[in-house]
């Protein structure tokens, strides 16, 4: 069985001021009563808003979870953050691989298993992301690209590890665009890494993230193999997170 979910990832946002007032909307209207039924939902912050998002979402039904996390445990590693000090803030998630970490922080997939590995280690559940360039779509690699990137997961974890994870499929070109990925782009993609992720393929939730906003999440989380979303900028405004989240209920 799948779990459905949709994770905000608010990237590099948020103030204490304006987080409070998020964060507040999110328990209200997507944590407490009225919540969108059968869907896990959570936000990803930045680090120094750990505390602050745990404080105003512990007690409801809204977990949440960081962006990125060392692949080391402990030691000499200035400026990173390990993910036995996200679990002290109560993080359920951390988001690894993230194009942009990998576009601009120099990431490899290799990287990105270790800091899975970590992750789960100290029992947070990672939420691994490929994608693929709009260069690379075109010149037909899209299965090769997003392929190759889940299958260093693959080896490293082995697919008992595996099977605690979650995938996010975001194709570079629609991250922050406008230009979504037709639900049948989606889908087709999708389909092909749940068949690569083998038996681990009938627990693990594959999120679609890229331009996912209120007008389209409904046809996206229709989708036989699209089991929820990664949200960029709609997680960011209660009224956009709200129906995006309702929509995969
Ligand atoms: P947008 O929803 O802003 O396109 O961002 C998607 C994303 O990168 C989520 O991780």
């Amino acid at each position: 069985m799948r779990a459905k979910r949709v994770v905000g990832n608010w990237k590099m946002h948020g103030s204490l001021g304006r987080n409070a007032e998020l964060l507040g909307e999110c328990a209200r209207r997507l944590g407490g009563q009225d919540r969108p039924v059968g869907v896990e939902v959570a936000v990803c912050v930045p680090f120094p808003y750990l505390a602050q998002t745990q404080a105003a979402l512990a007690g409801t039904a809204l977990a949440w979870g960081a962006q990125d996390v060392s692949a080391h445990a402990q030691g000499a590693y200035t400026g990173e953050v390990a993910a036995p000090m996200l679990a002290e803030f109560g993080a359920r998630y951390v988001i690894v691989g993230h194009s942009e970490r990998r576009a601009w922080h120099g990431e490899t997939s290799a990287l990105v298993a270790a800091k899975a590995a970590a992750a789960l280690a100290a029992g947070l559940t990672p939420i691994v992301c490929v994608g693929e360039s709009l260069e690379e779509r075109e010149s037909g690699m899209t299965e090769t690209v997003v392929g190759g990137q889940l299958s260093v997961c693959i080896e490293t974890l082995g697919l008992d590890l595996l099977a605690r994870c979650v995938v996010a499929y975001e194709p570079v070109w629609a991250i922050g665009t406008g230009r979504n990925a037709t639900p049948e782009q989606a889908q087709a993609v999708h389909a092909f890494l749940r068949r690569r992720l083998g038996k681990a393929g009938d627990v693990v939730s594959v999120l679609y993230g890229g331009s996912v906003k209120p007008s389209n999440a409904a046809a996206l989380f229709a989708m036989p193999d699209v089991d929820g979303g990664l949200i960029g900028g709609a997680a960011l405004s209660i009224e956009d997170f709200e129906p995006v989240c309702r929509a995969c209920a």
